[in-house]
C-alpha cells in the first residue's frame, strides 16, 4: 500500500495500562499487511536517547530532581524527533511511538505538580512543533493497573517505584489531555479484554490509514 504522506501515531497510558500488548497486536497486523512502519519507544530510540533512558530509569538515581527529570525526557525526545521521526515521516513511513510528549505532560506536569503550560512549551520546543496525527490513550483505573503490574516479570524501574497517588495524578492528567485534544486523542477503555480493546483501536487506525492512502 502506498501512502501520500507519513503518519505519526502515539500510544499513551499509565504503567500497567496494557498498551504494550496492543502494540504487539497492531504491529503483527501491519507486518501481515506489508505496511512500512517504524516502532519506537520513549525515552529511547537513538543512541543518545537510550543513554539518557538509562539515567532516567536507573533505580540508583534517587537524588534526581524533578526539573532534571523533565529536561532529560525532553532532551531524549528532541534527539529522537530530529534524528529518526522527522526523516521517517518525510519518507512516508507510519511511525508508531510507545509514549511521546503527552507522557511528559501527564507524568511530570500532573504527576509531579510542575507547571503544565511551561511543559507544553518545552514539549513544542523539543519536538520543533511536531504533533502526533493520532494518539491512543489507554485509560485504566490505578487499582486495575496495579493488579496488572503485580503479575509483571520485568524489573521495576525508578518511575515504577512511584506511589499510587502519583499514578492517580498522572491518570487525571491524561484525562485532561484527552479532553483538551479531542481531535487528536482517542480515549480507549483499557479495562476490557485485550481482543476487545484491539477491535476499537484497529477501527480507528484503519480510518487514519485510509485518510493518507494514495
Ligand atoms: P518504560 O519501561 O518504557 O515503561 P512503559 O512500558 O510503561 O512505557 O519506562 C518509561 C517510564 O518513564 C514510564 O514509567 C513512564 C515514564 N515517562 C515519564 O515519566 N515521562 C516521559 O516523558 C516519558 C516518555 C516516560
Amino acid at each position: 500500500m502506498v501512502l501520500n504522506r507519513g503518519l505519526f501515531i502515539t500510544f499513551e497510558g499509565i504503567d500497567g495500562s496494557g498498551k504494550t500488548r496492543q502494540l504487539e497486536l497492531l504491529t503483527a497486523d501491519l507486518k501481515k499487511a506489508d505496511l512500512k512502519y517504524l516502532l519506537l519507544r520513549e525515552p529511547g530510540g537513538t543512541s543518545i536517547s537510550e543513554q539518557i533512558r538509562k539515567i532516567l530509569l536507573d533505580r540508583k538515581n534517587t537524588e534526581m530532581s524533578a526539573e532534571t527529570e523533565l529536561l532529560l525526557f525532553a532532551a531524549a525526545r528532541a534527539q529522537l524527533v530530529k534524528q529518526i521521526v522527522e526523516p521517517a515521516l518525510a519518507a512516508k513511513t507510519i511511525v508508531i511511538s510507545d509514549r511521546f510528549f503527552d507522557s511528559t505532560t501527564a507524568y511530570q506536569g500532573y504527576g509531579r505538580n510542575m507547571n503544565v503550560d511551561f511543559i507544553q512549551n518545552l514539549n513544542d520546543f523539543a519536538t520543533q512543533g511536531l504533533q502526533p496525527d493520532l494518539t491512543f490513550y489507554f485509560d485504566i483505573s490505578v487499582e486495575a493497573a496495579l493488579n496488572r503490574l503485580q503479575n509483571r516479570t520485568e524489573k521495576t524501574d525508578r518511575i515504577d517505584l512511584e506511589s499510587q497517588i502519583f499514578m492517580e495524578k498522572t491518570r487525571a492528567g491524561y484525562l485532561q489531555i484527552a479532553e483538551r485534544n479531542p481531535d487528536r486523542v482517542i480515549l480507549i477503555d483499557a479495562e476490557r479484554a485485550p481482543e476487545e480493546i484491539y477491535k476499537d483501536l484497529k477501527l480507528q487506525f484503519d480510518q487514519a490509514i485510509d485518510s493518507v492512502k494514495c
